[in-house]
């Protein structure tokens, strides 16, 4: 038995990361899980607590973690007889949110926004070339805003999952960005400093685990590491980095800072007549080719021997630290244009 001297410190630490992510979120509440797969599951058990309803919609190609009702498919051998697909950016998809009585849920992962409706643009699809991405922001607001409505009226719960994309758009995350307020919030990653975490951040009426009139109708959530002091001491470092002048100052024309680096690179790419661009949501970025090729797959190979190591989905997506300063960003831009040219000399 530890004394409360013990968990004071602890629980100080805990109460000041919810503090803070109250103001960061915009919401009411906050619950604290392991992963971000367990902020999802516990974001739509939640919805569906509340809502009294069965089924969450998720778009077409949009990751939400590996719990099977968000992951129907390739991968889960069970079928996800709650789960919705829909189609991304869609009329037919609004029409389907106005008329069916058993939606506890949308989730959006607003990574989307490149690419809707397809995956993550992996270098095992390169096979065909016919990768694409391209950001329209004022569309994609536009289409969340409808969401926004259509959500509201029906009294389905909008849950915006922010797990990839954190606060790397804004400080505010995608809700700041996009200008459209969740009922619920997943974060992760970031959020834990390099720990596992993952978040919960809503409005009060849907954080609430009981129904005040039957007290043990309860909505259950566990895990034996949430909360974790060491999560907790390593986030609290993170909110609070997140909070001084000098990173203020980096979300700054962040926007405008990406894109006119983008924009450079494709520029020289260009000029070079590599068959070679990039294209960007802010500091998120994949590659795509003009040309088709069965072996535009290999560029991830001499980026390599250019001394660029990507992750698992290679050139499909890259996201640069947004504290890249201008040399590091043109030391990248550099290697990319080098290892095009190599590619280029190998035929
Ligand atoms: C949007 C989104 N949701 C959920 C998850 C799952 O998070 P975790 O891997 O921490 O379980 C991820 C992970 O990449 C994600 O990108």
């Amino acid at each position: 038995m530890r004394s409360a001297r013990y968990w004071a410190p602890i629980i100080r630490l805990v109460a000041d990361n919810a503090a803070r992510l109250v103001r960061l979120s915009g919401m009411d509440e906050v619950s604290f899980h392991m992963s971000g797969t367990e902020a999802v599951m516990q974001a739509v058990r939640l919805a569906r607590y509340h809502t009294r309803r069965s089924h969450l919609v998720r778009f077409c190609g949009a990751y939400h973690g590996w719990w099977g009702d968000v992951q129907p498919g390739i991968g889960n051998p069970v079928p996800a007889h709650e789960t919705y697909t829909l189609e991304d950016m869609s009329e037919a998809s609004l029409r389907v949110l106005r008329s069916r009585r058993d939606i506890a849920c949308v989730l959006v992962n607003p990574v989307q926004a490149m690419h809707p409706n397809s995956s993550a643009p992996a270098d095992s699809t390169l096979v065909d070339s016919a990768r694409q991405a391209h950001l329209d922001r004022a569309a994609y607001a536009d289409w969340l805003k409808q969401l926004r409505a259509v959500c509201t009226d029906r009294g389905i719960v909008l849950l915006f999952d922010e797990v990839f994309v954190g606060f790397r758009l804004a400080p505010g995350g995608a809700q700041e960005y996009f200008g459209v307020q969740a009922d619920l919030v997943t974060y992760g990653k970031t959020l834990g400093g390099g720990l596992p975490i993952g978040v919960v951040c809503g409005r009060k009426h849907l954080m609430k685990r009981f129904r005040e009139d039957r007290p043990a109708d309860i909505c259950f959530a566990r895990g034996t590491f949430n909360s974790h002091p060491y999560v907790m001491a390593a986030m609290n470092e993170f909110l609070r980095h997140l909070e001084e002048p000098a990173i203020g100052a980096l979300y700054r024309d962040l926007d405008e800072t990406w894109d006119r680096r983008a924009a450079s690179l494709n520029r020289r790419l260009r000029d070079a007549e590599l068959p070679v661009r990039v294209t960007n949501l802010s500091s998120i970025w994949t590659i795509c080719y003009t040309r088709p090729s069965a072996y535009n797959w290999m560029f991830q190979y001499y980026l390599r021997a250019e001394g660029l190591a990507l992750s698992w989905v290679g050139t499909g997506r890259l996201i640069f630290s947004l504290n890249y300063r201008e040399a590091d960003y043109q030391a990248v831009a550099d290697r990319l244009v080098a290892a095009a040219e190599a590619m280029q000399r190998g035929g």
